[in-house]
């Protein structure tokens, strides 16, 4: 599922935990983020917000609404880019990422762009925010997919958010769990269970510390982890591969992409807890 090759290591399907997630992604992120901002940073737009490597924008999709005005916050901001369309568009964008190195590529953004996303490290789990203090919560391609503890990630987010507050995020489409990470031919071929959850593991051969980690949970498993945190779903957006789009992502390619879902963005909304039936 990496966009990028193992270092000097192998890949393994295999349950890790919580702690493990954390530990292996953020220095991952911190020994990836020059080569990612390096590779897709033009892609992406030092203020521009694209849903996933299909190059949708919002202000294509249109799925967070009119932002003017309101607390946003992105959890997994990496370099602030879409914080930052959010800025330009009236609204007050927060950053939160657990790699120093990517906010250290966010601050040479706000320096060169002269918008500033005021940001912080932290860990999606553990939000260093106060109850209610935001309007939109999202993720584009952020936090989520790499967290273990994936139901107090989703609390966290409808602890932040104001009740009716959004709460909109990307990940990679779960059905491509089943094919192999290959953006040409071999990744059009299912070889593994669409329900097999045990995470994707990269492992450093030298130390044999994991390195990298990503987490699959299934449509259903999504739908009801929203429901148990007060959410309800309003939108499922599958963005169709474009027409003229040629740029290859990790295992995001032309060939798959006019078959099968690569992205999958998830747009729910906080209920207020006065609008639910007692009991
Ligand atoms: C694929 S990047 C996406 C960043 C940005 N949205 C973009 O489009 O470039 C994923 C980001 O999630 C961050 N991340 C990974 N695990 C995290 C966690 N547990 N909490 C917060 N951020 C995390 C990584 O450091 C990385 O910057």
């Amino acid at each position: 599922m990496h966009d990028h090759e193992p270092q000097s290591g192998r890949v393994e399907r295999r349950p890790v935990s919580a702690r493990e997630s954390r530990a292996a992604n953020g220095p991952d992120w911190d020994r990836y983020a020059d080569e990612y901002q390096a590779t897709h940073g033009a892609f992406l737009g030092d203020a521009g917000f694209v849903w996933g490597p299909e190059g949708h924008t919002e202000d294509e999709l249109r799925v967070l609404g009119d932002v003017r005005g309101l607390d946003v916050l992105e959890v997994g901001s990496g370099a602030g880019q879409c914080s930052r369309w959010v800025r330009t568009h009236g609204g007050r964008g927060f950053g939160l990422d657990l790699s120093h190195r990517q906010l250290q590529h966010s601050l040479r953004l706000d320096e060169e762009t002269g918008v500033r996303v005021p940001s912080v490290r932290g860990t999606a789990t553990d939000l260093p925010f106060a109850a209610g203090s935001f309007d939109i919560v999202f993720c584009s391609f952020g936090a989520l997919q790499f967290v273990a503890e994936i139901d107090r990630a989703v609390g966290e987010v409808a602890r932040v958010l104001r009740p009716g507050g959004r709460f909109a995020f990307s990940v990679t489409h779960p059905t491509r769990w089943m094919f192999p990470d290959d953006p040409g031919e071999p990744g059009l071929t299912a070889t593994q269970s669409y329900w097999d959850r045990t995470p994707y593991v990269e492992i450093d051969d030298a130390s044999g510390v994991v390195s990298y980690v990503e987490h699959h949970r299934t449509l259903g498993d999504w739908v009801r982890l929203l429901a148990a945190h007060r959410f309800r779903l309003v939108d499922l957006v599958e963005p169709e591969w474009p027409e003229h789009h040629d740029r290859v992502w990790g295992g995001w390619s032309r060939t798959r992409g006019t078959l099968t879902p690569g992205t999958a963005i998830f747009v729910a909304h906080l209920q207020d807890t006065r609008d639910l039936p007692a009991g």
